[in-house]
């Protein structure tokens, strides 16, 4: 292997200059460890934007991948496949109870594609409510409903142009938005993550939920971040103990291998015919095979898991941080954290980068994190304690250690 700056080089020259990349190179990783192409080990509270939920290069998933390699790994939907039917049954019996069907995609973009056309196909409505600060992907119909001016502003007006923001956690915002009875679907994330992990207020989705049911308009919950297990229940919306309509999945139910999901409840479960909806690899195989593989690991231990180290690493960052005068406010349920700053995140992450710790981020001050769930307490222990030396030496001038 090359040193570091090679790759780094390579991808510079090459690659498409979409992402904002941090200086990482991830050559290797296991649990919740990565190496670069020097030796040098990252704790990784990233896990490739929340992905790498059971830690990375998971046995059981290697496993299962393996041997799904060795039988067959190609095959279009339009066939059947014993291991598609397996991870079938197997996600039904993680799924909120009032699910039906699973349409498989490859992304969770493409998860919120299948939710758009089933709500606007059932309802005959071509309006759809979304929420300030929501995050729901970047294809065209999903960026209509995602709200950044900094991913839409290129592309105005988007493909979709009957899309109303209204405020996360605002009941009378919803109320009039669902007013005259024109509404496909009011997509929404249970708890928001790329806005910047917001929690929604006792009674909110509750709220939701019935304004909804009244004017005949599908309650879609993404749950591509917030989903299987993160927030310490399989899905954040069963905090609240709400049924929606149609859910989407995403990021960490193929342990890896691209996968989405579109669950849908009894009302949408015949909504798109054939031909309405495909894709050449959806429901391939091997993401099947993977898939099975995470709902066992999930249905054994795993959701407890992030909802106790979850808890602990919250109670941490408040006793070590809550009081720091640059920390503003940590926040976050299970393992889908963040601490909110009063200064740019961009120093603090560059800071941790540099002593071995991957953060994610959100807006201009947030700190992000999305650990894998098998986080040990001596590793959080250790994360807070980093983090709180880089805000003491921001505090006393900043510079990097
Ligand atoms: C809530 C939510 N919805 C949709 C997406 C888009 O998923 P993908 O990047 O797999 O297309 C994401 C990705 O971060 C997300 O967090």
């Amino acid at each position: 292997m090359m040193g570091n700056q090679h790759y780094q080089e390579v991808e510079d020259r090459f690659l498409a200059k979409t992402y904002q990349k941090i200086p990482v190179l991830a050559a290797k990783a296991k649990g919740t460890r990565i190496w670069d192409a020097e030796g040098k080990e990252y704790l990784d509270l990233m896990s490739g934007y929340g992905v790498a939920i059971l830690g990375h290069s998971d046995d059981l998933v290697i496993s299962a991948i393996k041997k799904q390699l060795d039988e067959i790994y190609i095959t279009h939907a339009s066939v059947y496949s014993p291991t598609r039917s397996r991870f079938l049954q197997d996600f039904m019996t993680i799924a909120p109870p009032s699910m039906r069907s699973i349409y498989l995609s490859n992304s969770g973009t493409e998860a919120v594609e299948a939710a758009i056309k089933m709500a606007i196909k059932a309802t005959g409505r071509q309006k759809i409510v979304s929420m300030e600060r929501a995050y729901h992907g970047k294809t065209a119909g999903a960026l209509s409903i995602t709200h950044s001016s900094k991913y839409r502003k290129s592309f105005q007006p988007l493909l979709m142009k009957d899309v109303e923001f209204v405020k996360f956690g605002d009941t009378e915002a919803i109320r009039g938005a669902l007013k005259k009875g024109d509404v496909a679907a009011v997509f929404l994330e249970p708890v928001q993550g790329e806005g910047g992990i917001n929690l929604p207020p006792e009674g909110y989705l509750q709220s939701v939920r019935e304004l909804t049911e009244e004017s005949g308009t599908a309650l879609v919950v993404d749950e591509i971040q917030s989903g299987l297990g993160r927030t310490g229940k399989m899905w954040a919306h069963q905090h609240w103990n709400i049924v929606p309509d149609i859910m989407t999945v995403g990021k960490g139910i193929g342990g890896g291998i691209p996968m989405g999901l579109t669950v849908a409840g009894k009302t949408f479960a015949e909504t798109l015919e054939i031909g309405e909806q495909s894709s050449t690899t959806g429901g391939n195989p091997l993401a099947c095979a993977a898939g099975s593989a995470v709902v066992e690991r999930l249905r054994r231990g795993y959701v407890e898991m992030a909802r106790d180290n979850g808890k602990y690493f919250l109670q941490r960052m408040e006793e070590e941080l809550g009081k720091h005068r640059l920390v503003s406010q940590p926040r976050g349920i299970g393992m889908m954290l963040a601490l909110e700053l009063r200064i740019r995140f961009l120093p603090v992450l560059m800071n941790l980068i540099d002593r071995g710790i991957i953060t994610l981020y959100s807006g201009i001050n947030t700190i992000r994190m999305l650990p894998p769930y098998i986080l040990s307490r001596d590793e959080i222990d250790y994360a807070v304690e980093e983090m709180k030396n880089v805000m003491d030496r921001q505090l006393n001038g900043g510079g990097s250690s």
